[in-house]
């Protein structure tokens, strides 16, 4: 069997990129009979970039009402938080241990804070905190923990999955005694909506300001469509669908014979206002049910918390007996 994994980090509210990215291609996959799939809330990986106790909270429920509105099978994958496995964060350690640093100085978002520090003439890690640094190794346990060869995510992921395989494939080296301890995990990348742009044309991303998201209201998606960019073609003149974004957030969403509907259209010089128009059209036929749902389900936190809990439970049936295993391996055995 395939075993699935994806995690989304829980400092904002969803929005399309990561749906686009993970959130659908991680359900059609969850669907599939051969598939086990396992799927959570980075809500450790959130306490790195944020430090508002209220906002991590709020975040985590908008996320998991998020999957099930958006049609995840509770039955047949294991959803839980990452901070409901304790297992999770011991692991940890034990492949921090084994983690070269420079592998972690590579790191693009590390490596980003540095540069930007330098480029200011500042200290190269001034307001890096350790676990931004270790953010991957964090990162490698989910993943590892429940040896997980395939993880649907955006482009901005594929590093940290291809530290995880080093890093778990360092570990299998130096304890597996010829046994494949972990198994090694692969991205999962659709090279389509791969790095979704945002409203400017740049990756859509919280921290950009440029995202639409996932379930606004009618009103805030209509706000957000409004301000993608676009150029200044006049109504009438033939548009470049290839050099729009607009275009590829159409794609993202479309059925193919749409899709080249609306490209003919702007070939033929369809004007950007009834695109933008088109766009929201579009959204609201593919997410409209969801955002009724989501709503529903975001009203009712005792019941997230209990389906959470379940599948907290479900995962520990997996990492706690793993764990024990990886504790022996690398010598933490009991004198009896
Ligand atoms: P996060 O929370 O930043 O993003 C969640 C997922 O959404 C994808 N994504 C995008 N995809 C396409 N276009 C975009 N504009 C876009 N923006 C975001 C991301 O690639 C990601 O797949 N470290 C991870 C969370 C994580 C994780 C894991 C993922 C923690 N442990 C283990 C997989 C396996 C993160 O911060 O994603």
């Amino acid at each position: 069997t395939t075993r699935i994994l994806t995690g989304i980090t829980t400092t904002g509210t969803p929005h399309l990129g990561n749906y686009a990215g993970a959130i659908r291609p991680a359900i059609v996959a969850g669907r599939d009979p051969h598939a086990d799939s396992f799927y959570f809330l980075a809500d450790y990986h959130a306490l790195i970039k944020c430090d508002d106790p209220e906002r991590i909270q709020s975040s985590r429920l908008e996320i998991a009402a998020t999957w099930l509105a958006c049609g995840l099978d509770t039955e047949r994958t294991t959803f839980y938080r990452q901070s409901d496995i304790p297992e999770i964060t011991e692991l940890t350690w034990l492949l921090t241990c084994v983690t070269a640093k420079g592998l972690l100085n590579r790191a693009h978002a590390y490596k980003a804070s540095v540069d930007k520090n330098l480029e200011a003439g500042e200290d190269p890690d001034a307001g890096v905190s350790m676990g931004l640094f270790s953010y991957p190794v964090l990162m490698a346990a989910d993943i590892l923990m429940f040896n997980a060869n395939k993880v649907p995510v955006g482009r901005d992921q594929i590093q940290h999955v291809e530290m995880a395989r080093d890093i778990g494939q360092r570990f299998n080296h130096l304890f597996g005694r010829g046994r494949e301890l972990f198994t090694l995990p692969e991205a999962v990348i659709e090279e389509e909506v791969a790095t979704l742009p945002g409203l400017d044309g740049r990756k859509m991303s919280k921290s950009y300001d440029n995202t639409i998201p996932l379930f606004g209201s009618a009103r805030q998606l209509k706000d957000a469509i409004a301000r993608i960019v676009t150029d200044s073609r006049e109504p009438g003149e033939p548009k470049d669908p290839d050099g729009s974004h607009l275009f590829v957030l159409y794609q993202a969403f479309a059925t193919p014979e749409r899709l080249a509907e609306f490209r003919a259209d702007l070939l033929a010089g369809l004007a950007w206002g009834e695109a933008k128009q088109r766009l929201l059209q579009l959204l609201d036929n593919e997410l409209g049910e969801a955002r009724e749902r989501y709503q529903t389900l975001i009203a009712r936190p005792l019941d997230l918390e209990d389906i959470l809990q379940a599948g907290a439970a479900k995962a520990r049936r997996i990492s706690t007996p793993f764990l024990g295993e990886l504790r022996e391996a690398v010598g933490l055995r009991s004198f009896r």
